[in-house]
């Protein structure tokens, strides 16, 4: 039996058949949707590659049944900024060099905006990694991508991040 739910996915409402109850987010969104910039990691919760923005909530697509998400709208990492106007995160992220292979940075880019809107990091660096410890990253970026969310936060809130730092 088939199971029929409606997202909005970057902006776009998006009618979807599901065959399989169990398929999650994360193959729908590379399978169903192309939407290959989220990537899978572990595909177990453990590494936060597929992080990706359920109603502005930042969450492991691995982990989530999309037949569970209907009329949810949800953001990925290619919702996210564009070409000459890029967010500011992920300027943030150039700027600081936070990223080398860049396979854990659409991942660490979702999971920064959605720790910016969560509002509890602060400008404390080691409170923003703790709330980035969810998201590994092999290459050891994780100074560069500390940095990045300093100075990203600080531009929305329409501050310098060297004066908090
Ligand atoms: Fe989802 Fe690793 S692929 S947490
Ligand atoms: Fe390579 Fe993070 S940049 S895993």
């Amino acid at each position: 039996m088939s199971h029929s739910i409606v997202l909005t996915v970057n902006g776009s409402r998006r009618e979807i058949d599901l065959d399989d109850p169990r398929m999650t987010l994360l193959d729908l969104l590379r399978e169903r949707l192309d939407l290959t910039g989220t990537k899978k990691g572990c595909d177990r919760g453990q590494c936060g590659a597929c992080t990706v923005l359920v109603d502005g909530r930042r969450i492991n697509a691995c982990l989530a049944l999309a037949v569970s998400l209907d009329g949810a709208e949800i953001t990925t990492i290619e919702g996210v900024g564009r070409e000459g106007a890029l967010d500011p995160v992920q300027a943030a992220f150039i700027a600081h060099d936070a990223f080398q292979c860049g396979f854990c940075t659409p991942g660490q880019i979702m999971s920064a905006i959605g720790l910016i809107r969560e509002g509890q990091a602060g400008a404390d660096p080691e409170r923003i990694r703790e709330a980035m410890s969810g998201n590994l990253c092999r290459c050891g970026a994780y100074a560069g991508i500390t940095e990045a969310i300093l100075e990203a936060q600080a531009a929305l809130a329409g501050t310098d991040a060297r004066r908090s730092a």
